[in-house]
């Protein structure tokens, strides 16, 4: 435990390169292909938003969805999560612990369609919903804001029908340059002598970009009752 907590390997002696390849390429398949499960689960659920795009916007002219940004979550951040929680480097403590590991941002034009766009997909009958964050009802002490969903997809495979877990968050252009902008100044090593101060600013950008949101999505409604 101690060994895998300060990442070192144990070596292995007396067998050649190829040999060591080899046990290594076997030892990482049950996760390799874990992954590969994850991957389809993205793709799940990736589909169904375009589905419900296509259908909104045959429907109402309107497309809620601006862009869509999946990840898999990287080997390596994947041990580092297990390790930071004490958990075993199993592909079960993945499976029962990590809930990230799959993905999917929904970037959309206004905030009202990041509710019609969830409850959709909420709708369906093959989604289950394990956890649903609203940050933008709520936004966190940093003033981030989105809506978060954690769901259960089924995929299919050659034997049998498998659940996975996979996150959504969806956000609006502005929510989505906010958190892209944050991520990367908070990340900057060095933390600065008024780090306080600078997230009292980067909170008040947060409310002008919730202002602009709605600001957008009003202009939105009176074209709309124009039309009308
Ligand atoms: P994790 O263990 O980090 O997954 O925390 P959690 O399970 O409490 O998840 P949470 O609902 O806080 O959301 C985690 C994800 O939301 C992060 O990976 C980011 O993508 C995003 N996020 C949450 N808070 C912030 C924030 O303050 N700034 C930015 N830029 N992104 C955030
Ligand atoms: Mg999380």
């Amino acid at each position: 435990m101690e060994e895998q907590k300060q990442g070192t390997v144990r070596l292995l002696s007396g067998i050649t390169a190829r040999e060591a390849l080899a046990i290594l390429d076997e030892r990482s398949q049950p996760f390799r292909r874990l992954m590969a499960f994850y991957r389809a689960a993205i793709m799940e659920v990736e589909t169904k938003f375009n589905v419900l795009n296509a259908e909104l916007s045959l429907q109402y002219e309107r497309n809620p969805i601006e862009t869509i940004k999946t990840r898999l979550k990287s080997i390596n951040s994947i041990m580092d999560k297990l390790q930071r929680k004490n958990l075993p480097l199993t592909i079960e403590a993945v499976e029962q612990n990590i809930f990230d590991v799959a993905g999917i941002r929904v970037i959309c034009s206004f905030p009202e369609d990041i509710y019609l766009l969830a409850e959709a997909l909420l709708r369906q009958d093959d989604i289950v919903l394990l956890e649903r964050k609203d940050y933008i009802q709520n936004p966190k002490e940093s003033g981030y804001r989105s809506l978060h969903l954690l769901v259960e997809t089924p995929i299919f495979l050659m034997h049998e029908k498998r659940p996975m877990k996979v996150e959504v968050q969806l956000r609006t252009i502005a929510m989505d340059f906010w958190a892209s902008l944050e991520h990367k100044l908070r990340y900057k090593k060095q933390m600065p002598a008024d780090a306080e101060a600078i997230g009292e600013e980067l909170r008040i950008c947060a409310q002008i970009s919730a202002e602009l949101d709605n600001r957008m999505q009003a202009v939105r409604k009176r074209i709309e009752a124009e039309m009308e």
